[in-house]
């Protein structure tokens, strides 16, 4: 979700063709979606910046797209065009909209109570499927991935007594403020977007870049630190890969520091079922799961390790009794956690992962296909069902490569000329996820757009 602050060079790309181009593509969008414009215009009388959540009006279009329905790989918008939909709600709709195992059990379970603030039988199981899916013998949950993050920098900070935290230079972990500390031109800064924000973030963030053992070894030296939290592969910066055996040599060094190693799974689970992790044969101290794990219904869940759960408890064994600052009142509701059984169940499968990846594989392929046949001097990253094009020839080693390589101007024109073509990818860089019902059709229409989009643009 990052954005960058210059705009880059653009090799390849003849940039007043780029700006007819992002004319003609707005009033395009006006002249397609009149019924959206005036549901916006209705919208704009009572909410503030005009949609639900000020990010919304990030897709740069000229107002907000309005949903009909979502159903599947397809969104349907007021104006009634059906949509190839590659955002699938930044990864919320990550197995498709609406899938019909967690819309039975919602039904079922909606008739029954949504929330009680005690468990039901449900509770039980999902704790044991996620055992056994990500490794970790004990969990709690959360109301968003944003929230599970914030209670597990809680938890370990308890449980090791220490304050610290390290974070990788571009991550993004939903709005927990402690993670928002980036390197510019190599000093620990806090971002300047933040709003309301008044404490020193940078006390108790220590941020450095990804793959750089060094430098990870570098900030654990003096002991301090209680987790490092991560993405096993940074997705939100456009994507970046960590390198062959990095995973392996940072945890020893973790480990060897008496810090935690917190996996963010809630966008690598695109990886596999047992996200990236499980996929490669790590398993971290802690973990975070959000967005799909209830099938794009609210809801997160975070495991420990033995270690780190028994340490944990007994933090809060320890404590004077009142409030752990840890936990929100609808968090593990009844509808939440029926909706976690049937994902995990029927949806988080290795039987469900295998078309979805080779479906990315095509996409991936395909993308590739595209770029050169524009000579552009650009490359292309999958991971399993998420698939990225960046502005740049290799594919980047930490953020620092992958932030000089945005450029939103460009990625929202490219974004727009898609939408206008029946194509949606999400308004952050340029990452495309595919979805158990993603057809062969849709990755078609994709790359037909996208064909023809460069084609416009390119100085080829
Ligand atoms: C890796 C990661 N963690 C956490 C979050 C936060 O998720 P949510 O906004 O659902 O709280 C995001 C959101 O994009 C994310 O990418």
């Amino acid at each position: 979700m990052n954005q960058p602050t210059t705009t880059p060079a653009r090799p390849g790309i003849d940039v007043q063709r780029c700006a007819a181009l992002l004319e003609r593509e707005r009033a395009a969008f006006v002249r397609r979606n009149p019924r959206s414009q005036a549901i916006a215009a209705q919208a704009s009388e009572h909410l503030m910046f005009g949609v639900p959540l000020h990010w919304m009006n990030d897709w740069g279009t000229p107002f907000a797209l309005q949903v009909a329905h979502a159903q599947g790989a397809t969104l349907t918008d007021a104006d009634g065009h059906l949509l190839a939909d590659f955002c699938l709600g930044d990864t919320g709709a990550m197995y498709g909209h609406a899938p019909a195992p967690v819309v039975d059990a919602l039904a079922r379970q909606a008739a029954r109570g949504f929330t009680a603030m005690l468990p039901g039988e449900d509770a039980a199981a999902v704790g044991a499927l996620l055992s056994a899916r990500f490794g970790l013998p004990s969990w709690q949950f959360a109301l968003s991935a944003t929230d599970a993050n914030r209670f597990v920098l809680r938890w370990l900070r308890a449980a090791s007594g220490r304050r610290k935290i390290i974070v990788f230079n571009g991550c993004y972990h939903g709005t927990v403020d402690d993670v928002y500390v980036d390197l510019v031109d190599g000093i620990p800064s806090q971002r300047d977007s933040l709003l309301g924000q008044v404490h020193d973030l940078r006390l108790h963030t220590v941020v450095v870049e990804f793959n750089d053992l060094g430098a990870l070894e570098a900030a654990l030296a003096a002991g301090d630190v209680a987790c490092v939290l991560a993405e096993p592969a940074l997705t939100n910066i456009g994507m970046v890969l960590p390198d062959a055996g990095y995973w392996e040599a940072a945890q020893a060094l973790i480990r060897r520091a008496g810090a935690a190693l917190v996996f963010d799974e809630t966008h690598t689970i695109s990886a596999g079922p047992g996200g990236y992790g499980r996929a490669h044969g790590l398993v971290a101290d802690a973990l975070v799961i959000g967005k799909p794990v209830g099938g794009g219904l609210a809801c997160a869940a975070y495991g420990f390790s033995a270690e780190w759960a028994a340490r944990a408890v007994a933090a809060k064994r320890a404590a004077p009794p009142g409030h752990s600052g840890i936990g929100t009142t609808l968090s593990g509701n009844l509808l939440a956690m029926a909706a976690m059984r049937a994902t995990l169940t029927t949806l988080m499968t290795a039987a469900v992962y295998a078309p979805m990846l080779a479906q990315a594989t095509r996409l991936a392929d395909g993308l590739r296909g595209v770029i050169a046949a524009h000579r552009l001097p650009w490359c292309v990253t999958q991971l399993g069902a998420r698939t990225e094009f960046q502005f740049r020839a290799t594919p980047p080693r930490n953020g620092s490569q992958a932030g000089a390589a945005l450029d939103a101007d460009l990625e929202h024109l490219i974004h727009l000329a898609l939408l206008n073509r029946c194509v949606l990818i999400t308004p952050f860089h340029n990452m495309m996820l595919v979805c158990p019902a993603t057809a062969a059709g849709d990755v078609d229409r994709l790359l037909g757009a996208l064909d023809e989009v460069l084609g416009e643009i390119s100085d080829g």
